[in-house]
């Protein structure tokens, strides 16, 4: 089994985000997909809870989604997507498309998962074309310090049981230190479940200049 897989936390994910979708997190995907437009590649894709709500202005979504059990399951949500979606095995880190094709890359609680943050930043920006868009919903590090450092504490464990999701990204600097310009950011407290602690989220939207020189 490789790295990506993460069978009990797939389950786990899949039986428990039609609640979170419930309790706004459905509303907030909702508002980075408003206004993309033409070719978009979605990574992390998960349950494909994202494919009812792209807008009809977007002609197509490559979806990327590396562990088995939730590809199948976001292979059946793609069957009644508002959109074409197409579901394949692959990590963010090696997008299958060309350089500098796709109008918009969204990111949606994935990039606290992915292992190389920069990296795939940086392949992000090889798919997407100059003035692309990059569409952000991540949670991100406490901007309490206190907070934060209970954050880097519970990570390592936390990351064991969640699919290697980390609590303590600062990931709104990781987008600007790979050179793209943030065009829109709301920053905010979410629990995704009633029990679960809130936890500081962003959502917005970033231009890429281009591909990497
Ligand atoms: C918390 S889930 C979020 C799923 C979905 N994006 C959503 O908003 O509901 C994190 C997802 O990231 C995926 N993932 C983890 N590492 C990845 C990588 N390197 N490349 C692409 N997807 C990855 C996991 O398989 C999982 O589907």
């Amino acid at each position: 089994m490789n790295s990506l897989q993460h069978p009990l936390f797939a389950r786990a994910f899949a039986r428990a985000v039609g609640g979170m979708d419930r309790r706004g997190a459905a509303e907030h995907r909702r508002r980075i997909l408003a206004g993309l437009h033409g070719s978009v590649i979605e990574i992390g894709a998960g349950a494909g809870s994202s494919f009812a709500l792209y807008p009809s202005t977007v002609s197509r979504v490559l979806a990327l989604e590396p562990d088995h059990y939730l590809r199948g399951v976001a292979q059946q949500a793609a069957a009644s997507a508002s959109v074409p979606v197409t579901v394949v095995d692959a990590a963010a880190e090696q997008i299958p498309a060309e350089t500098g094709s796709a109008d918009a890359v969204v990111a949606s609680l994935v990039l606290c998962s992915v292992k190389d943050q920069a990296g795939v930043l940086a392949e992000i920006r090889r798919v997407l074309r100059p003035g692309g868009t990059l569409a952000f919903y991540e949670h991100v590090r406490s901007a309490h310090p206190l907070l934060a450092r209970v954050e880097d504490v519970l990570t390592p464990v936390w990351g064991r049981f969640m699919g290697g999701c980390h609590l303590n990204r600062d990931t709104l600097a990781a987008i600007t230190a790979a050179g793209f310009s943030v065009q829109d950011n709301e920053r905010f407290g979410f629990a995704v479940q009633r029990l679960n602690p809130s936890l500081a989220h962003i959502l917005g939207h970033a231009v890429s200049p281009g591909p990497p020189g």
